[in-house]
């Protein structure tokens, strides 16, 4: 059975995996590097790049050890070649080149966003292509059609912010700490969700785009209002955020045909409330729903090997010149949106 070794550091964790290529999770190490940012309230590239040089080696020994196995037994190197933190990347993927070099093994340059993409199919082995996946993270909010490894069409993206920095600002302007997304979810918790009337930006419009500037520049004139608490905030903006991609990826069911799943992924697809909603929206549609479980959601290494397995598999090996790209779209034919600050 081919092993795949999979590195991930493009953004503030540093992690590594080993999977099997019939989805067998044999190992998976992390390192957060959450303290080291926690003073500046978010990711400092000079500090996470340094902090993955020292992280990643002694992560990639303890994996190999917790699955018993030597560098020799792993048949596929493959790590994250952007988008990205360009720094944090570029340690990944020189220490893949090198293991990759000095172990004789074949190299798998490996989109970030397609390791989300694909991590569905990981923890639920009979997820078919194509399926409609919302792909929420902390640089990215699109709705892609994933016909394949290698094979996506981008329906939408984000006119400005990306869902999880909109949660990220959102604990900033409430002084909820970082990182925000859990913290909101749990001030949301004991909050009451129509308590603040909040906009929904781009709500009906006929592509199904998203945009959260709006509502985070709300968020703050109700913070500084002083009219309402800190979970009333958390629980009406988490609500704004579900009703924009319920709305969203509803137009977007009407533009996709055939899918055979409605899928959620990235660091956002963590929250409860918005999983529930995507859960009752699938139902709705007929579709089944699937979601990565928490610890596969946030970013990691097993989705990075996973993906490298996918593409091994469909024969999409790399040279040891494939580049480290701090943008990389997964579907290079995709528009930008109107008005966009677009992030890949
Ligand atoms: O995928 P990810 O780990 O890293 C990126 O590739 O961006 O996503 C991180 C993002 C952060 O913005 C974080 O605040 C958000 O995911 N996030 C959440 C939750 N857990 C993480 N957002 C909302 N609710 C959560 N429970
Ligand atoms: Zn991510």
């Amino acid at each position: 059975m081919t092993i795949i070794l999979g590195l991930e550091s493009s953004c503030d964790e540093t992690a590594a995996a080993l999977v099997t290529a019939d989805g067998r999770i044999l190992a998976h190490r992390l390192a957060t590097q959450e303290e080291a940012h926690r003073p500046y309230g978010g990711v400092v590239p000079e500090i996470a790049a340094r902090a993955h040089v020292e992280a990643l080696a002694p992560l990639i020994e303890a994996a190999l050890t917790d699955a018993d196995m030597t560098l020799n037994q792993v048949d596929v190197i493959a790590a994250t070649a952007g988008p990205g933190l360009i720094g944090g990347v570029m340690v990944g993927l020189v220490t893949a080149k090198a293991l990759a070099h000095a172990a004789g093994k074949p190299l798998i340059a490996v989109n970030h966003l397609e390791g989300h993409a694909l991590s569905p199919r990981l923890s639920d082995r009979t997820l078919q292509f194509p399926y409609l996946l919302l792909l929420v993270s902390g640089g990215h909010c699109q709705i892609l059609l994933v016909r394949g490894p290698g094979d996506y069409a981008r329906l939408a993206t984000t006119i400005d912010d990306a869902a999880g920095e909109a949660f990220d600002k959102t604990a900033k302007l409430l002084g909820l700490g970082y990182p925000g997304g859990p913290q909101v979810e749990k001030a949301a918790a004991q909050g009451n969700a129509r308590a603040v009337p909040l906009p929904r930006p781009l709500l009906g419009t006929a592509e199904p785009h998203f945009s959260f500037a709006g509502l985070k520049s709300a968020v703050m004139r109700a913070v500084q209002s002083g009219q309402y608490s800190k979970p009333d905030i958390a629980a009406s903006f988490q609500q704004a955020v579900i009703d924009c991609m319920i709305d969203r990826t509803r137009r977007a069911l009407t533009q996709a045909d055939g899918m055979t799943a409605l899928v959620v992924a990235g660091g956002v697809a963590a929250n409860q409330a918005i999983r529930a909603a995507l859960e009752q929206l699938a139902a709705d549609h007929d579709l089944p729903f699937v979601a990565p479980p928490l610890w596969l959601c946030t970013d990691n290494a097993a989705m990075i090997a996973w993906a490298g397995a996918e593409r091994f598999a469909a024969g999409l090996i790399d040279d040891l010149t494939v580049p480290a790209r701090p943008r990389w779209p997964l579907d290079p034919a995709a528009e930008k949106a109107r008005g966009a600050g677009v992030k890949a």
